[in-house]
């Protein structure tokens, strides 16, 4: 994760939910510096409570090129500029490749899931290091891309890429390219407005009671006072591990570009349905194509409940 206020949220959800266990979290550079995201991780781990969750620190930049950041969004600290106390925890004493490699070569065939809700450069150099580790891993879920599936996969950062595949295209094209069972849930999904938080959502999480209400409030005061909504980005892809049946995944075959003149980041769904699956280009992944209006709430509900 890449430190975001939509990062800290969707930590709260998996830490909150018993129907998935969280091992550990690595940080990456992305929407703020690695070091900044290693301490909002570590302060989500503080607020909920529960220490033995390691948090790693990951890639301090992207595998090819410079970092961009989000810092007009989720603000100079990540988290809304809420100067929320520093955490008391330390960062896991191994770096984020270790402690991922060390996790897998433990763990059962096909046993562990790796959610991504920031650029894939830990992810793109575990494989890369460690290819043995692959059959280590159930599925690999992405936040992550646009894939023109419905009439909101269009870009964020750029007109036709999302922000964490645009960070690291290239290590975007080694994940999606691994082999790995692979799903994602990008802007086609996340962006559908009934599933943003609105105003009267804003409302109802500041009348709640608790530290988990109060938490989600401030992280989100700046950016609902500005722009009266919040999209759910990582919370969705999270989610997907949750509750499947809100979601409706349709399989693609899919590049990403890094080269492009206008197109680096962009995420190619091949959706011409009139050609056989052999003529088809790009690697198959599962796309999110569809996430069930009850999410919203029982988002609400996991997130600020007392
Ligand atoms: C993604 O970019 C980041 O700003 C968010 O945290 C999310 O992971 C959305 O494009
Ligand atoms: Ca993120």
């Amino acid at each position: 994760m890449d430190g975001g206020i939509d990062d800290a949220l969707a930590l709260v959800l998996g830490l909150r939910s018993p129907e998935i266990e969280v091992i550990g979290i690595t940080s990456v550079s992305g929407n703020v510096p690695v070091r900044q995201a290693t301490v909002n991780a570590l302060r989500v781990v503080e607020l909920v409570g529960r220490p033995e969750v390691w948090v790693a620190k990951g890639a301090a930049r992207p595998l090819a090129r410079d970092p961009i950041r989000a810092y007009e969004f989720h603000g100079r600290d990540g988290l809304g500029d809420s100067h929320l106390p520093m955490p008391q925890q330390d960062p896991f004493s191994k770096t984020a490749l270790k402690a991922m490699n060390e996790t897998l070569s433990s763990a059962k065939r096909r046993e562990v899931t790796i959610i991504c809700t920031g650029p894939l450069t830990n992810l793109a150099s575990l494989l890369t290091h460690f290819p043995e580790s692959k059959n280590r891993i159930e599925e690999i879920i992405v936040m992550g891309g646009a894939y023109g599936i419905t009439q909101y996969g269009v870009g964020n950062e750029t007109p036709v890429a999302e922000f964490n595949i645009y960070s690291d295209p290239e290590a975007a094209k080694l994940v999606f390219g691994a082999k790995v069972p692979l799903k994602t849930v990008g802007l086609d999904v996340t962006t559908i407005p009934q599933l943003e938080l609105e105003r009267s959502d804003y409302a109802r999480i500041r009348k709640e009671k608790g530290k988990f209400a109060a938490f989600a409030a401030r992280t989100l005061k700046k950016n609902m006072r500005l722009h009266g909504r919040f999209t759910l980005h990582d919370p969705m892809a999270v989610a997907s591990a949750i509750w499947p049946a809100l979601y409706e995944f349709s399989s693609y075959r899919v590049c990403v570009e890094s080269r492009g003149e206008y197109t680096t980041g962009m995420t190619i769904a091949d959706r011409r349905s009139w050609l056989s699956e052999d003529k088809l280009s790009g690697d198959p992944v599962m796309v999110c194509s569809h996430v069930g209006a009850r999410f919203k709430r029982l988002f609400l509900e996991r997130v600020t409940a007392a």
